[in-house]
């Protein structure tokens, strides 16, 4: 058997000629095999691997040993009883996030992988996977790799067939119901909404602060456990905020500074208020289910009254943040009993029907949603 040392890199093939970044081979299997990225994120998450860099690593810039990692891993994670991680195994999940830019990644062991050479930092993504991060994504993880997508997804072509949500075929129920019925899954939907927000809503904040100003109380329909409302109240302390969404979402919601919750039904009924906040909401019904809610909400504020809706609106131009929408899209098709993500004019409609005289948007930077302002008079 030769020397493992005589062996030569093999001559170029023209047959390897196929993964070159244009091929749509490469293009397929960048598509088919993405399912190791969330779940390797996950991985991270669960070992605890981001908060032990930032802990232990020694400050900005620096980095800590796969060993180090895992002595830490093994004192910081009692359910794993103290046992050292595989460390090879360890070095694989780091270095493949690595070629992510999740962590950065240095060595002195020239080319050979010696994985014991190897170190790992943090990175701007990494920072958003402590969960002591303002902005931490990690509950957007663990939701996201929950059973709930990954069942209802697995029915995609089953909605398309036949025009229903997967997630009633999959747990013969609606998205509502079934959070209603299963606590923990209610827990981290509604933890990995107000994630979700902290960010789009820091933005909301900062670019419409003159939208606030002559509101003195807001209703923020739908709005989960109040962090939005949250948000906004801090900034504009003169306003008194209503959180109104379904009672089990009610029953987990913190108290809050400013807010007060409010358990109901949109459909049903909205309290009264000077203007209506709304993030997220409209994508999850049908049109005629939206113009119910924007009637309701026409019903609850004055003639002066505004809507102020946060939602993605699909443009034409294609691009990353259209990508998102049109994934976010995907995910109400599965999900909602005929929710979607919806271009401008598709919007002007609902508004028209419920009543709306007007509407003005304004993009948020590096976000999906804009802001749509929605004029009573
Ligand atoms: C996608 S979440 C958005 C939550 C929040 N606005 C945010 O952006 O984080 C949709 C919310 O609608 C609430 N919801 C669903 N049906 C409702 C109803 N009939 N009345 C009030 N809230 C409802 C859900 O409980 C959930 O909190």
């Amino acid at each position: 058997m030769a020397e493992s040392s005589s062996l030569s890199a093999p001559a170029p093939d023209a047959g390897l000629q196929i993964y070159t970044s244009s091929s749509p081979q490469l293009q397929l299997h960048d598509m088919i095999f993405c399912l190791a990225k969330p779940l390797a994120l996950k991985a991270a998450v669960l070992l605890n691997i981001p908060d032990i860099i930032a802990t232990h690593g020694g400050g900005e810039g620096s980095s800590l040993s796969v060993e180090d990692i895992a002595f830490h891993i093994a004192a910081s994670a009692p359910t794993m009883n103290m046992k050292l991680p595989n460390l090879e195994y360890l070095f694989r999940l780091l270095r493949y996030l690595a070629s992510y830019h999740v962590f950065t990644e240095t060595s002195d062991a020239g080319r050979a992988v010696e994985f014991k050479r190897y170190r790992y930092g943090l990175t701007a993504v990494s920072k958003l996977l402590m969960v002591e991060n303002e902005y931490s994504c990690v509950p957007l993880v663990l939701a996201a790799t929950s059973k709930i997508p990954w069942e209802g997804l697995q029915r995609l072509h089953e909605t398309v067939m036949e025009g229903c949500p997967a997630m009633s075929k999959a747990f013969g129920m609606n998205a509502w119901d079934y959070f209603r019925n299963d606590p923990q899954e209610n827990e981290m939907f509604n933890r990995a909404m107000a994630s979700d927000t902290r960010a789009v809503m820091a933005s909301v904040v900062r670019v419409y602060d003159h939208g606030f100003k002559n509101i003195n109380t807001l209703v923020d329909v739908a709005g989960g456990t109040g962090s939005d409302l949250s948000m906004i109240v801090k900034e504009h302390p003169h306003i008194h905020g209503i959180n109104l969404d379904l009672p089990h979402v009610i029953d987990i919601a913190p108290a809050l500074p400013g807010v007060e919750h409010v358990s109901g039904n949109m459909f049903q009924h909205i309290p009264p208020a000077d203007a209506v906040f709304m993030k997220s909401v409209l994508h999850d019904w049908k049109d005629e289910q939206c113009v119910e809610i924007l009637k309701k909400c026409h019903e609850a504020i004055p003639g002066n009254g505004k809507v102020i809706a946060v939602d993605a609106i699909i443009e034409e131009e294609a691009g990353c943040l259209q990508r998102m929408g049109l994934r976010s899209d995907i995910e109400m098709m599965v999900f909602t009993d005929g929710g979607k993500e919806r271009t401008e004019d598709e919007f002007k409609e609902i508004f028209r029907l419920a009543g709306f005289q007007r509407y003005a948007i304004t993009k948020l930077p590096f976000s999906l949603p804009s802001i749509i302002e929605i004029f009573k008079d």
